[in-house]
């Protein structure tokens, strides 16, 4: 995807969540990893790279065309896009395929029976066939993730943007998550990752900015900022996380 952003600057009453962000990614950039501190504004970021929200100042450009500044424009450039947050915010009411099943009606328009049908594929996929009758409370924190993931994925998104999706899991639920993520980059699906995952990060990204404090401190192409991060507040960092 070639995305161009200049200035963009999102802010909530006095905090400046992104302040000013300027970067231009060519094509073949297809997955974009966000690291960095807590509160650097990663989350921010993803989300108005996918219009769930709207800058306060400056623009996205993305494939050529600048994103929609509009809520009802945005309503349809979300539609494209594919979410997956930290949390499981599976329907809690509504069994494993059901939760796939429903929005590729309700928000795509599809038919119950594409719908079904393109549920089995995509549950198939990601190994939870055996588990789609279950409610989400009886499933795994790695289950209800690989199903959320499902969802996301299962209406074909240009672009999927993936915002710490592992960190509210145990370490083999963790693998068994990232390992379906880098099966997604490995078959060439756009994504926006954040994540505190370096080893993944470093494996999978084609690119990996560091954001603090609302601010772009460094970017670097494949795993070049790992290898040799050029600013001391990323090698602190990375020195620090990647210690253990
Ligand atoms: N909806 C919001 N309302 C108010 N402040 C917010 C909101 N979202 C994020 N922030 C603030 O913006 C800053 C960046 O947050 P965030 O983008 O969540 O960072 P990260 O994902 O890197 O932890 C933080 O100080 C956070 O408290
Ligand atoms: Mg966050």
């Amino acid at each position: 995807m070639s995305i161009e952003i200049n200035g963009l600057t999102k802010h909530y009453g006095a905090t400046r969540a992104v302040d000013g962000i300027s970067l231009v990614l060519p094509d073949e950039v297809r997955v974009l990893v966000l690291i960095g501190p807590s509160g650097g504004g990663k989350s921010t970021l993803l989300r108005l790279l996918g219009g769930l929200e709207i800058p306060t100042a400056g623009r996205i450009r993305m494939n050529g065309t600048d994103l929609p500044v509009t809520e009802e424009d945005l309503r349809e450039f979300r539609r494209r896009n594919g979410f997956l947050f930290q949390s499981f915010n599976l329907f809690p009411h509504l069994s494993a395929l059901e939760n796939i099943v429903l929005p590729l009606v309700k928000v795509h328009g599809w038919t119950r029976d594409e719908a079904i049908a393109r549920a089995g594929e995509v549950v198939a996929r990601f190994g939870m066939a055996d588990h789609v009758k279950k409610m989400p409370s009886e499933l795994s924190g790695g289950q209800q993730q690989r199903i959320a993931l499902a969802r996301a994925m299962a209406h074909g998104p240009d672009l999927l943007l993936l915002d710490e999706p592992t960190s509210a899991l145990d370490p083999e639920m963790k693998a068994e998550v990232l390992d379906i993520v880098a099966e997604l980059c490995e078959a060439g699906q756009r994504i926006i990752l954040s994540t505190h995952e370096m080893g993944f990060a470093r494996g999978c990204a084609d690119e990996v900015i560091f954001l603090a404090n609302g601010q772009l401190v460094e970017s670097g192409r494949g795993a070049a900022l790992f290898d040799s991060p050029q600013t001391e507040v990323v090698r602190t960092f990375l020195g620090r996380v990647m210690k253990w």
